[in-house]
């Protein structure tokens, strides 16, 4: 595989993985997962972490997946660079519920640091979703996994993926949509 096919295997496979934790930020609201309940003083998650949130992220993610199914044959007689096979069911689900596992994961190692709510975790905040989404992943559908997350691949998307995050976050806090820059 070349540099080009390198980068856009790794940007179309994690498209659902990236747009849950965006999708989270327009859908959330109402009640918090953790129902209010604390641990030592401090909330399990906080508010941050909501159902609509979650079940709307992981939703817009699966819609994306299936979409780009829908459109994967048409553009992979358009461009020269081959596209990743279709996702399958499993990463369908596992893709988008992997990034906000992740997001709920870092927001409970947050509130365990002392982090409050909107604090930065460096690092954190930025692999958190894509390290559980790959690792959920990798045990749902395994076949596709290996076949689509060759090494440079997986080495594209840690990289790639914090630039993704902070310059998406930016602009959702430029426009208001989000209260931290992160
Ligand atoms: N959100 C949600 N449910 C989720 C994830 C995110 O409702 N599972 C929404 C919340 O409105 C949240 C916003 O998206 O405030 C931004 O997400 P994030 O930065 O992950 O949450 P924070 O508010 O910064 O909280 P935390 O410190 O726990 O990360
Ligand atoms: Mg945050």
């Amino acid at each position: 595989m070349d540099i080009v096919a390198v980068l856009v295997t790794a940007f179309w496979a994690m498209l659902p993985a990236y747009v849950p934790n965006n999708a989270a930020v327009l859908t959330g609201g109402g009640p918090p997962i953790d129902g209010g309940r604390t641990w030592g003083g401090r909330r399990l998650l906080g508010d941050g972490k909501t159902w609509r949130g979650t079940v709307g992220g992981i939703a817009a993610g699966a819609v994306l997946a299936l979409l780009l199914n829908a459109v994967r044959p048409t553009l992979d007689e358009l461009i020269a660079v081959e596209l990743p096979a279709a996702f399958p069911l499993a990463a369908v689900v596992a893709l988008p519920t992997g990034a906000l596992l992740g997001d709920i994961l870092a927001s409970f190692l947050k509130r365990r640091t002392g982090r409050e709510r909107g604090a930065a975790f460096p690092g954190v905040d930025q692999l958190d979703f894509v390290v559980v989404s790959l690792a959920l992943t990798a045990v749902a559908a395994p076949g596709w996994f290996g076949a689509t997350f060759t090494l440079p691949v997986l080495a594209t998307v840690l990289v790639i993926t914090p630039l993704l995050h902070v310059s998406t976050n930016v602009i959702a806090y430029k426009l208001s949509l989000k209260s931290e820059p992160w």
